[in-house]
């Protein structure tokens, strides 16, 4: 799967960790930061979201302090559907209800081994289509008609 990666200072120590663990198999673009200093996270979020969007990568992932800032800036552009998710739950289900693109958590908020776990069921995790593909178009759709 291609996958395109983004952090800020916050997330920097959780990426690297996640590209040497559950990320080490897959095709990934590391979009930065290379380091932990102190960065934009809209910066981040709006290069991976746009990669994403265009269809370049499968699916994302931007780690920042909580996560939150990261998905908001995400969710600005068009065609992302992007998910702050701190518990594996809510990860499966941003995927199999919402069919997320992107999945965004914090570097202050999870160690690496629940980390780890997040990202392997949301890679794997397929979404359920049927009603649900109904509500994610509706979501599209005003997306379309919005500025
Ligand atoms: C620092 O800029 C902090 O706000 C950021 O890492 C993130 O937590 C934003 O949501």
């Amino acid at each position: 799967m291609k996958i395109a990666i983004g952090c800020d200072h916050n997330g920097f120590a959780l990426k690297q960790a996640l590209l040497e663990g559950p990320l080490r198999d897959h095709h990934v673009q590391d979009f930065g930061v290379f380091s932990s200093e102190a960065v934009d996270y809209p910066d981040m979020a709006f290069a991976v979201a746009q990669a994403v969007a265009a269809g370049e990568y499968e699916r994302g992932i931007l780690i920042c302090g909580t996560g939150i800032g990261m998905a908001i800036a995400a969710n600005k552009v068009k065609g992302v559907r992007a998910a702050a998710c701190s518990d594996v739950y809510s990860a499966k289900m941003s995927r199999r209800d919402n069919d997320a693109n992107i999945l965004c958590f914090g570097g202050r908020v999870l160690g690496p081994g629940l980390a780890a776990e997040i990202v392997t069921t949301w890679l794997a995790e397929e979404f359920a289509g049927g009603r649900h593909q109904r509500r994610v178009e509706k979501i599209t759709a005003r997306e379309r008609e919005s500025l």
